[in-house]
């Protein structure tokens, strides 16, 4: 019997633990073309604000040792353009649909959340309270754990399905936030947004992104990120989605272990659009391996 990779998380099922992460898949029509979206546990899209939003001009990515620095700001279509130009297309995928919502102020979260509310395939939403290269909004709301809260509870009262907060790791305690999020009515975490950083031309002196700080992600910000699963897995109640630096099957179990139910790859798909497959395929074999039914088995059995 081959193992069962299926896993819940506030009541919805997904077919494995392998999500994308927000704005690595834009809203999944490119991804498509590659191979069926029925083969992810769910596809995370790009954040959607309001208005439409150009982002910062480029350049907006630089490469780090081991990472990737964006200051893309938040660039997408808005809610008008997702509803009517998106949604057609992700109403017909075979695979689960989270929504990732971003606001400058707490009004404009309810009004896309509320939007968000009569669009069936939207199955959760993920609040983006940690965006880190954007000057309003974004991570000043997943900064203080009085915002976290009120933004959740606001979100909470016009979205009927499930809810997920997405944390910032450019805090002092991710866990206070965490229960904060919780105290809102989040139904389950992300951890983490990216990494506050920067980096700088030699020759001009100048810094390398339009936007002077971005966010680092990819493999170097890893074990910043399994830290903060660890802290808040100990802490709070939630059901917690891994994020930061994935990019092969050992990196899911160890995500696992330290207590995530589900994860999300992001960066590694830059790389390879296929990375989540060849995830998905290791951790069968994996499974099989150490005589595991459930990947489920694995959540939180790190041994102290
Ligand atoms: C180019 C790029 C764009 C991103 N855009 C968003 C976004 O719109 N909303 C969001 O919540 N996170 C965004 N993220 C953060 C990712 O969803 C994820 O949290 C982060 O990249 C860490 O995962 P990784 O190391 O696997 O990339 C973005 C990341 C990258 C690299």
């Amino acid at each position: 019997m081959p193992a069962d990779l299926k896993c819940k998380i506030a009541g919805v099922e997904f077919a494995n633990p392998i999500m994308t992460a927000s704005g690595c898949a834009g809203y999944g029509e490119e991804l498509a073309q590659i191979y069926p979206l029925s083969n992810l546990g769910a596809l995370v899209t790009k954040s959607i604000s309001l208005k439409v939003r150009p982002g910062h001009p480029p350049p907006r990515t630089v490469e780090t040792p081991g990472g990737l620095l964006n200051a893309i700001g938040l660039a997408n279509v808005g809610i008008d353009r997702f509803l009517k130009e998106k949604v057609p297309f992700l109403e017909k995928q075979k695979t689960k649909v989270i929504v990732n919502v971003a606001g400058s102020t707490i009004d404009e979260y309810v009004e896309v959340c509320s939007r968000l509310n009569d669009c069936s395939c939207a199955d959760m939403i993920e609040l983006n309270i940690s965006c880190p290269n954007v000057n309003e909004g974004g991570i000043e709301f997943g900064t203080s754990p009085k915002l976290t809260e009120k933004t959740v509870a606001a979100a909470r009262k016009v979205f009927k399905r499930p809810i997920i907060a997405k944390l910032a790791p450019n805090v002092t305690s991710i866990a206070e936030i965490a229960n904060a999020a919780e105290q809102g009515g989040a139904d389950a975490l992300s951890i983490i947004n990216s990494v506050i950083g920067t980096a700088v031309d030699i020759d001009s002196w100048q810094p390398l992104l339009t936007n002077i700080n971005g966010g680092l992600t990819g493999p170097a910000i890893k074990p910043i990120a399994l830290a903060m699963v660890s802290s808040v897995y100990r802490k709070c109640n939630l059901p917690i989605i891994g994020i930061g630096g994935i990019t092969d099957y050992k990196d899911v179990i160890e995500y696992l272990l330290y207590g995530a139910t589900a994860v999300q790859v992001g960066t590694a798909l830059f790389v390879d659009p296929s990375a989540p497959l060849k995830i998905v395929k290791d951790l069968k074999k994996y499974l099989k391996e150490k005589k595991l039914k459930s990947v489920t088995e694995l959540i939180g059995k790190v041994r102290r």
